[in-house]
């Protein structure tokens, strides 16, 4: 690669955006490309940002572009069949959580990637978010001895399935951000999940329109005997001042570690009708610049793609994800236990 990395963006939207902003803060890439079914949306980014050039349609961006790599910031089941493109005309690939919503999607990026050699990483950002990296660091030096079980609960306010994401019943609360949780408790055990058993409830979200899955409770059982619970529910009460409700525990033989990444009191806002917790860990701006983990993890694909260093995690780690969620999902729709096929 001469120069700056040149990425394109397939997905104008919300978090398209954000990963726009950080190519361009980012001093070795830049955003050359933008793509949006919606061309409109996605000739609006490119003004705002100063984005050269503008594709509706993926494969049209694929042939025309003299891009490196490609973003992929489509809605969570909408993944692979760009990233598959995108591998076959020798792009690399940084792919928003989760990698795909189904064995088969999780099995066709795979092999596009194994088959092209391109590289590829997925958004599983909670590994950058400072609390869980440095419990990870904890682990890795043995303070806690050897993790025996561990509690995570990552929630959404309700707003996030009702009014922010036009798509939220294609997805699921556990694509959305059981992907992240199951991740990183993945990474915390360095195993597999062998077999899950779960529960859901739903009724809440349908009732104002939005046909998907209030809330899940999972356990989890690791090879080697680790074990977890995990909630994920998109029902958190608006009102809460903090859109994500995350907590977790990891309790090793010699120790335990506790995290709440949302009630973090760096800094509460109050006005006369609104209490707030601004976010100051996942995506903010200092003088104008995008800082947060979130910006973490996209800097880390540009930086790493570079380099030559291997990413953080790997594809594995984001298929082995897909494929235990939807062992999850089959376990609360059975409510039997299931093990995970990989
Ligand atoms: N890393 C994170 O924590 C994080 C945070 C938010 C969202 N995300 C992920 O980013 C992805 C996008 O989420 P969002 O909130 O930006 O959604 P969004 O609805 O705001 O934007 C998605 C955009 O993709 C476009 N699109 C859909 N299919 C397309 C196609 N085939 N070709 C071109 N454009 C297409 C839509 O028109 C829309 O503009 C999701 O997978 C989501 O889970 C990740």
């Amino acid at each position: 690669m001469n120069g700056k990395l040149k990425m394109a963006i397939v997905g104008a939207g919300i978090w398209g955006e954000n990963h726009a902003r950080i190519y361009q803060a980012h001093p070795f890439a830049e955003p050359v490309a933008i793509c949006d079914q919606n061309l409109a949306k996605a000739a609006r980014l490119a003004e705002r940002l100063g984005i050269a050039e503008v594709y509706q349609d993926y494969h049209d961006m694929l042939a025309r572009s003299s891009c490196d790599a490609v973003a992929i910031v489509t809605p969570d089941f909408a993944h692979a069949d760009i990233a598959v493109a995108a591998a076959k005309a020798g792009r690399h690939l940084l792919i928003e959580k989760p990698l795909a919503t189904s064995r088969d999607d999780v099995y066709r990026i795979m092999d596009a990637v194994a088959q092209t050699g391109v590289r590829a990483m997925v958004d599983l950002h909670n590994r950058w978010n400072p609390p869980f990296n440095v419990a990870h660091q904890a682990l890795d030096r043995g303070d806690l001895g050897d993790l025996y079980s561990a509690y995570f609960r990552l929630n959404d306010i309700k707003w996030v399935a009702t009014d922010l994401l036009p798509w939220a019943a294609q997805s699921s609360i556990l694509w959305f951000l059981g992907s992240h949780s199951l991740d990183t408790l993945r990474w915390f055990f360095g195993r597999e999940v062998r077999r899950v058993y779960a529960v859901s409830r739903s009724g809440l979200l349908k009732e104002q329109g939005v046909d998907t899955v209030d809330l899940y409770q999972s356990t989890l059982e690791f090879d080697g005997g680790g074990i977890a619970q995990m909630e994920n529910g998109w029902i958190t009460p608006n009102a809460n001042p903090c859109v994500n409700d995350i907590k977790c525990t990891l309790l090793g033989t010699r120790g335990m570690i506790s995290i709440d990444a949302s009630n973090h009191n760096l800094i509460q806002s109050y006005t006369a009708d609104k209490v707030s917790v601004p976010d100051v860990l996942v995506q903010h701006t200092v003088f104008d610049q995008p800082k947060g983990f979130a910006f973490e993890s996209i800097r880390c694909f540009v930086d790493r793609l570079l380099d030559g260093r291997d990413f953080p995690l790997t594809l594995d780690d984001a298929a082995n994800t897909s494929l235990a969620i939807l062992a999850i999902m089959e376990s609360a729709r059975t409510r039997e236990p299931v093990d995970v096929q990989y």
